[in-house]
């Protein structure tokens, strides 16, 4: 995608583009083609972007990753009815980091999202720029979702009972809006910026020559130091900064971005995919030395936190039993504390600049459910159950963090940001279920 600043306007609306080479489809997106620009801002800058929505419904833009004031987030309360238009303007006040942009319409987000509205969001500050990591042609941002097509290479939205249960999935992997792309690289390192835009897959991403790879940063930015991994598991609204040296691949061969098999959940594990080639076809010389310090990052001590919440996420409604407020009959399968969203209720309110712990218990579930919370960054303090740790790209500022089946994750969040906000699982279809509730910040 083209990268753009302040000042672009983004229309949503039906436009043609190519998923599959060769076959020309309707999808929706911001600008041209299928998704939105790559923004890339300096922080401390002030940004407007003036939206028009050329859908036949409701939708809204939510800025998943900054911290923007309440009133420019995206809350589902904030529609932006069909022909109509809005002028998103806030200032970028943060560090540097990889953030995104998709619509948060309740019960409609799944839709919009797979059929094409997305795009990344890119934060630059001075002090990121002194580390000189790979830039220019040498950083690539990666929005990476699955699509399911038709045989005309048409994207289908349909979810079934049983996929609003586990999640809409698709077998077509797409990089940027397009299948099995083919990136050029020279033999030296990358800087992958990437965000899993997928309604409910989860990758375990991991190069097919089984070499290691660094992760630089996630959600919120850089980690402190980098982490070398063989592969992560990264869930639909988080991201992924990571550097990978292909001076160590032979030049002119190949080597995937791919998804591993992994284990944990019976609907999502099972199959492997490759995401996406690097052709190593030029040799280069590379001087660029990893920094062994990235960010000066204090983590929160528990002791300041004046509140632990609680929040069951493993509880199945039973679909028989009705009567939660729903419009559908059908819906409300998936809750938070045994509760559905509903726009009006203030479900927790919390005060502001206080720092508090939440609790999101999986331990009863049998669905991965990565929790997100809008208006602030928080940082990971434990996993028990499951994996049972914290993971190398969890050690940074996050947003959103990953629950498996038997997990129970613990984070801490300081609320700097006044405002109604919702939290929610970034699965999208659990989302669009009701799992989602709102906090105020005051
Ligand atoms: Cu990326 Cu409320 O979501
Ligand atoms: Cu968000
Ligand atoms: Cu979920």
């Amino acid at each position: 995608p083209e990268t753009i600043t302040s000042g672009t306007a983004l229309n949503a609306r039906s436009q043609s583009a190519a998923i599959l080479a060769g076959k020309t489809e309707q999808v929706l997106g911001y600008k041209n083609g299928i998704l939105g620009p790559t923004f890339r801002v300096q922080r401390g800058s002030t940004v407007t972007i003036p939206f028009t929505n050329g859908l036949s419904e409701v939708t809204n833009i939510h800025w998943h990753g900054l911290l923007v004031p309440a009133s420019m987030d995206g809350h589902p309360d904030q529609m932006v009815m069909a022909g109509q238009s809005f002028n998103y303007t806030f200032k970028i006040d943060q560090t540097a980091s990889t953030a995104w942009y998709h619509p948060h319409p309740h019960e409609k987000t799944g839709k919009q999202v797979f059929m094409g509205l997305a795009g990344m969001f890119i934060v630059e500050s001075p002090e990121e720029k002194a580390l000189n990591l790979p830039s220019g042609n040498y950083e690539l941002p990666l929005v990476i979702q699955d699509k399911r097509l038709d045989t005309n290479g048409a994207i289908m939205y349909s979810p079934t009972l049983e996929e609003v249960m586990i999640g809409y999935m698709g077998e077509t992997i797409t990089v940027n809006g397009a299948n099995a792309p083919v990136q050029n690289v020279t033999t030296r390192t990358y800087r992958l910026r990437i965000v899993n835009g997928s309604n409910g897959r989860i990758y375990s991403l991991a190069l097919s020559n089984g070499n290691s790879f660094m992760v630089i940063g996630s959600d919120g930015g850089l980690l402190a130091a980098p982490e070398t991994v063989m592969s992560l598991l990264l869930a639909p609204g988080e991201r992924a900064d990571l550097l990978v040296d292909f001076s160590k691949v032979a030049l002119n061969s190949d080597v995937f971005l791919q998804s591993n098999s992994f284990s944990g959940v019976s609907s999502q594990g099972s199959q492997s995919f490759k995401i996406m080639k690097f052709t190593v076809n030029k040799a280069e010389t590379d001087t660029f030395k990893i920094p062994t310090l990235l960010n000066s990052l204090t983590s929160i001590s528990a002791a300041s936190a004046i509140k632990t919440r609680t929040f069951d996420i493993g509880v199945m409604m039973d679909m028989g039993s009705g009567g939660h407020g729903g419009s559908m009959a059908m819906k409300g399968m998936h809750t938070i504390n045994g509760k559905v969203f509903n726009s009006n209720r203030i479900d927790e309110s919390v005060t502001l600049n206080s720092t508090e712990i939440w609790e999101f218990d999986n331990t009863k579930g049998d669905e991965p459910h990565p929790m997100h919370l809008h208006g602030t960054f928080f940082q990971v303090i434990s996993r028990t159950g499951g994996r049972g740790n914290i993971l190398p790209h969890e050690k940074g500022l996050k947003d959103t963090v990953l629950a498996m089946p038997g997990e129970k994750v613990r984070i801490i969040v300081k609320f700097e940001h006044t405002g109604k906000f919702v939290f929610h699982c970034h699965n999208l279809e659990h989302e669009d279920d009701g799992m989602m509730l709102n906090f105020e910040v005051k």
